[in-house]
């Protein structure tokens, strides 16, 4: 097994209330006019009970505006009817199209590191232990990218395994924003290796589409990956 990782988890944290994926809120303002999941009116709330503690789904619906990491990028047509009956084929047949790296997702042990993507270390590698379970929902200065002295401010407790950062971009709506803007915050080369060395945290949440500041965009996402240098 090659060096250890971190698991980036890129999503937006919802907090006040009990906000689900449908519903608006302060922090998640949802999608109008659209219903974002199948299934029965309890399932849909995206709120549910486990061991205790309690699953907020803040999870982004795909759609085709959702932002796509480029400037002023979207997302476009995930879905489109290959085969339609309606065109006098015999059955209706959908196709997904879309890049991993869109709306919540994780990034592959491999994203950013060319041993761990030619040791097969994909998605299915992941830990299910360090994704799932109890998370901090951290505030970061808004002031700032999430440099070693942001980071340092935040004086997260030994022991702590997954943290969800929420920054200035969930006050932008930035995930809500038509188009990818890449002055959104992320980590520092810094305050990226100031969390590998002074932290418990496994696995990182952050709300865009990249857990490194664009300024910062490989040489974050290194550190998190440990390559060898
Ligand atoms: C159905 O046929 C029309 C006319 O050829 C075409 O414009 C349309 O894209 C087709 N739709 C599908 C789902 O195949
Ligand atoms: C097939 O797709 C067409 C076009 O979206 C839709 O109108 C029709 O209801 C579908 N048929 C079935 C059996 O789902
Ligand atoms: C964070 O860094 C980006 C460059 O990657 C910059 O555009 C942005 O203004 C910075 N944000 C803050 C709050 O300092």
């Amino acid at each position: 097994m090659a060096a250890a990782h971190l698991v980036l988890l890129l999503l937006v944290a919802g907090s006040h209330g009990f906000p689900t994926v449908a519903e608006a809120s302060e922090a998640h303002p949802g999608y109008a006019g659209t219903d974002t999941c199948e299934g029965p009116a309890e399932v849909r709330m995206g709120i549910e009970e486990y061991g205790g503690g309690r699953i907020v789904d803040i999870t982004h619906a795909y759609q085709p505006d959702l932002p796509a990491f480029a400037s002023g990028e979207v997302t476009g047509p995930v879905v489109r009817l290959k085969e339609s009956m309606a065109n006098g084929s015999l059955y209706n047949l959908s196709e997904l199209r879309m890049e991993c790296h869109r709306g919540t997702h994780v990034d592959a042990p491999g994203h950013i590191n060319q041993d761990h993507f030619a040791a097969g270390l994909d998605v299915d590698t992941l830990d299910l232990e360090v994704l799932n379970g109890p998370a901090l929902l951290v505030d970061t200065p808004r002031n700032t990218n999430i440099t070693a002295k942001a980071m340092e401010s935040l004086r997260i407790p030994k022991g702590v395994r997954r943290v969800l950062f929420r920054t200035l971009n969930t006050d932008r709506k930035l995930m809500w924003k038509k188009g990818g803007d890449l002055s959104y915050v992320g980590f520092t080369e810094d305050g990226a290796q100031w969390l590998v060395d002074n932290t418990d945290i496994k696995l990182i949440g952050v709300d865009y589409l990249s857990v490194a500041a664009y300024s910062d965009l490989i040489s974050a996402h290194v550190v998190f990956f440990r390559i060898p240098v």
